[in-house]
């Protein structure tokens, strides 16, 4: 028999997407008003008896956390811990970790205590971090509050923190027991935002499915406006081809590696940029990606048509295509931002790897790069 709690949470639920890890495997739940008070309806455990540590940040506290706050103390969590940290990328670091790591432990976390990450990419990496770190590890669940952390970031069990040194250089592999996606939850998300997670879900087009970018060609003016099904559409279709690719090579010893396309480039002018919000990770994604397809172009592996394809969406939607888009100006040169991509983790025995692309959805991994060429995609992002 249906019960009217069922029928509630069956017209709520959208998909189900299994990230398929063997003991480490977990479902992405993707729907409308599917967290809040309603996230119990999709914990893959009970609440009965366990201790609930919610960690958010100042802009998605009211209403996201505090109502999934109040939903799993109703649930039965023998206590509940809400805290929510400043905004932003700065966030991601070795002081807010401690600090996290000093609420957990202040307030008597135990080994089956259970993290809830509940905001956007920035949360979401530095609480999966304390998860993965805290008493060497206990469970924790995704709650992503934006459309980046929904498509990209909650998914595949990258946890971590920036440092002086660069971006996500400290952190752990560590899956999450599942991910709530609720797309409702974008309807308070800035457009600046939503555009810069709308860059992750070009990426998937890019990488391997020219269907899906000649859709959002058609349909970017649906999903950027928020419409039911064209959101759960490219939400669902992102997280299939990522649960692919991390299923694949969950340690990015190979494939998982094309999720970077654009991001080796979008690294280097993060850190040109300061993390002091000018630039935010999917705007520096999508003049990435540019910069990866002109790069592919002058090394005659795409056509020029396909690059400028590529720019043409982008500027488009509102995303910046070049660095001399970024304002306040960064103060860099080609030769800085080659030297900062030096430092990415993509770099292995002093040789960096570049995701490149033989055409809309034929992305590829190479080492084969000329430096003289990368310095000049670079300088012409610059100068525009
Ligand atoms: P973010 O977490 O800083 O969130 C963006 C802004 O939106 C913040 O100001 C936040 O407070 C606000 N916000 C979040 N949800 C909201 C909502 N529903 N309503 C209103 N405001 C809301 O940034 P992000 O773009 O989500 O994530 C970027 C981070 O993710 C970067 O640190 C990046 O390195 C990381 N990342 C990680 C992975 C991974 O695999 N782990 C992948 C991609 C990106
Ligand atoms: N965002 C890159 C990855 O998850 O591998």
């Amino acid at each position: 028999m249906t019960t009217a709690k069922q029928a509630n949470t069956d017209s709520n639920a959208i998909a189900a997407v299994d990230i398929d890890l063997g003991e480490r495997s977990y479902k992405i739940h993707i729907g409308e008003n599917i967290s809040g008070r309603n996230v119990v309806d999709y914990l893959p455990f009970s609440m009965q008896g366990r201790s609930a540590f919610v960690l958010t940040d100042e802009n998605v506290s009211n209403p996201h956390a505090m109502a999934l706050f109040a939903g799993v103390k109703a649930a039965g969590a023998r206590d509940a811990q809400l805290l929510a940290m400043p905004a932003g990328e700065k966030t991601k670091s070795y002081e807010f970790l401690e600090r996290t790591h000093a609420w957990l432990l202040d307030h008597k976390m135990d080994r089956g205590s259970i993290l809830f990450a509940v905001g956007g990419g920035v949360i979401g990496d530095l609480g999966g971090f304390a998860a993965a770190t805290a008493m060497r590890g206990i469970d924790f669940v995704q709650v992503p509050t934006t459309l980046l952390a929904q498509v990209d970031s909650s998914v595949g069990g990258k946890t971590g923190i920036n440092t002086p040194q660069g971006k996500n250089l400290v952190g752990a592999f560590y899956q999450p027991k599942t991910v709530i996606a609720d797309i409702g939850t974008l309807q308070t998300l800035p457009r600046r935002e939503l555009l810069a997670g709308y860059a992750e879900v070009v990426k998937y087009g890019l990488i391997n499915d020219e269907e899906f970018f000649i859709w959002l060609e058609k349909s970017h003016e649906d999903v950027l406006s928020l419409k039911r099904d064209a959101v759960a559409k490219a939400v669902e279709t992102s997280c299939r081809k990522k649960a692919e690719i991390v299923a694949a090579d969950e340690r990015e010893q190979g494939q998982r590696a094309l999720l970077n396309l654009g991001h080796t480039f979008g690294h280097a002018l993060e850190a040109a940029a300061q993390y002091d919000g000018r630039l935010l990770h999917g705007e520096a994604v999508a003049i990435g990606m540019v910069m990866a397809f002109k790069l592919s172009a002058r090394m005659g592996l795409c056509d020029e048509a396909d690059a400028a394809r590529v720019e043409t969406h982008l500027k488009t939607v509102g995303l910046p295509v070049s660095a001399n888009m970024i304002f306040p100006p960064i103060e860099t040169s080609a030769e800085t931002l080659w030297d900062l991509m030096q430092g990415d983790k993509k770099a292995v025995g002093g040789k960096l790897k570049f995701i490149l692309c033989r055409g809309i959805g034929k992305s590829f991994i190479t080492g084969d790069v000329k430096k003289e060429d990368v310095i000049s995609i670079l300088e012409e992002s610059l100068n525009g």
